[in-house]
């Protein structure tokens, strides 16, 4: 027996399910779930000396910065069995003054979620849901994806001995994910849709053929992301910052720290919640027009969502009730940024030595503008979080830095930092001038 249910997360109805029930949304009422566990035997003084002993530990389990946490994450019955682990998490908190400097704050460190074993903060919550996929006996898992979720999961499901399916937008996801989904042997079908009506498909495919579905809709997943908040906690000794800037587009991923922040302050771990900053790009942004002016039933889908920070192009996000309590919950905020803003955020991370991918850049971007404006103090302690690694979109930088990157639309963006390769002759005499001109 674990200490956890599934329970519906629609305050009206709050049904309560066994947590090794395969369902998705609430049977009754349709709400989203999530997965509520019984804490009342965790002590957090102990808890945090255990963590920390876990780290001079070379067992699997211990390794991992999922799973390290795993009494916060208490539904396995049979951890050793059934967790599917490749040594995720343990991302870094890397200081970065030129980024700060770009932003108008003091000082930025940014949690650089890039460094998970497939490049992205997906494998947070893969070796969950891949690990609650094994337990409860499942063989095919699904997802669709813009190509982080399909790189992670193609990864765990291979490691776990399940069969990965994915589904992507056809022309609309990078090739390096691809490249990986298929090494790890996914079944792919490129579908001609976009992401929001691709989701539409697996979940009625899923249900109809009984595969498990691991996108963030699976609280599962959400469960394994609560880890990059209470890794980065444990990482600043327990004290929180002021702020946590995230870039969202599904909102799965603030759905989750949302929950972990919570679940901090109550449990005692931390004395108070940072703050949540969402920042979405301006052509799929409907979440930051819906906290305009919050109100239930009111949320509209963007129809046909652009940016090409493909990772956020998402138009109908599923957990946006989650995602509104958590900004709420927190006294957070939700912002948007245009493709140019993106575009040289991301050189400006580059020139750090860190370097993301386009969506995780809007975080820097959307930081630069809330500083500007007044809403967060350029003396205020941030953690951006970087959501995937600067190897994820090789085309986008090499158009940025030949100036050659357009916009969704066709226009052209300014490649303001741009740093053109040149072409040369085999010939030291050249080359030594050019570089003495540099001088
Ligand atoms: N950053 C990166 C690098 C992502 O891959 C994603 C989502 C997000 C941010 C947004 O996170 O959806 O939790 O708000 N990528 C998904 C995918 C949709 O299919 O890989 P979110």
């Amino acid at each position: 027996m674990t200490p956890s249910e599934l329970v519906c997360y629609e305050p009206a109805c709050r049904a309560r399910y066994p947590v090794d029930e395969v369902i998705y949304n609430c049977p009754r009422c349709g709400g989203l779930l999530e997965a509520v566990h019984d804490f009342s035997a965790l002590d957090p003084a102990y808890a945090r000396r255990l963590w920390r002993e876990r780290r001079l530990s070379n067992a699997p389990l211990d390794r991992s910065g999922v799973w390290r946490y795993r009494e916060l994450l208490p539904f396995l019955d049979d951890p050793a069995r059934q967790t599917v682990t490749l040594c995720e998490g343990n991302t870094p908190l890397l200081d970065a003054p030129r980024a700060a400097r770009y932003a108008g704050l003091d000082r930025l460190v940014f949690k650089h979620q890039g460094f998970n074993p497939t490049g992205s903060f997906k494998d947070n919550g893969m070796t969950a849901g891949a690990s609650q996929a094994r337990k409860l006996g499942m063989r095919r898992v699904a997802c669709v994806s813009t190509g982080n979720t399909s790189a992670s999961m193609a990864a765990y499901a291979a490691a776990g001995d399940l069969q990965p399916i994915i589904f992507i937008p056809h022309g609309n996801i990078s090739y390096g994910k691809l490249a990986q989904a298929l090494e790890y042997g996914a079944i792919t079908f490129q579908v001609e849709a976009n992401f929001d009506q691709i989701l539409k498909l697996v979940r009625d495919l899923a249900e109809r053929l009984g595969i498990y579905l691991l996108n963030s809709i699976n609280p599962f997943r959400i469960e394994g992301q609560k880890s990059i908040i209470i890794e980065m906690m444990d990482q600043r000794d327990w004290s929180p910052p002021d702020w946590i800037v995230v870039p969202g587009g599904n909102l799965g991923n603030v759905s989750a720290f949302g929950k972990a922040l919570r679940e901090l302050v109550e449990l005692g771990f931390l004395p108070r919640s940072p703050r949540l900053a969402v920042i979405q790009a301006e052509g799929a942004a409907p979440f930051y027009d819906f906290m305009k002016d919050p109100r239930p039933g009111r949320f509209v889908p963007v129809p046909h969502p652009e940016t090409l920070a493909t990772a956020i192009k998402i138009g109908d996000p599923v957990s946006w009730p989650k995602a509104w309590d958590a900004i709420t919950a927190t006294g957070g905020l939700v912002a948007k940024v245009s493709e140019q803003e993106i575009a040289d955020a991301k050189a400006q991370i580059g020139l750090c030595g860190i370097g993301c991918e386009p969506a995780s850049a809007a975080t820097l971007a959307g930081l630069r503008n809330l500083v500007a404006s007044g809403a967060i103090p350029s003396d205020a302690d941030v953690v951006a979080v970087l959501t995937g690694n600067v190897l994820k979109d090789p085309d986008y930088i090499y158009r940025y830095h030949t100036r050659d990157l357009k916009g969704p639309g066709g226009a052209a963006l300014v490649s303001t930092f741009a740093n053109t390769p040149v072409v040369v002759p085999n010939d030291p005499d050249s080359i030594s001038r050019l570089l003495n001109s540099e001088k």
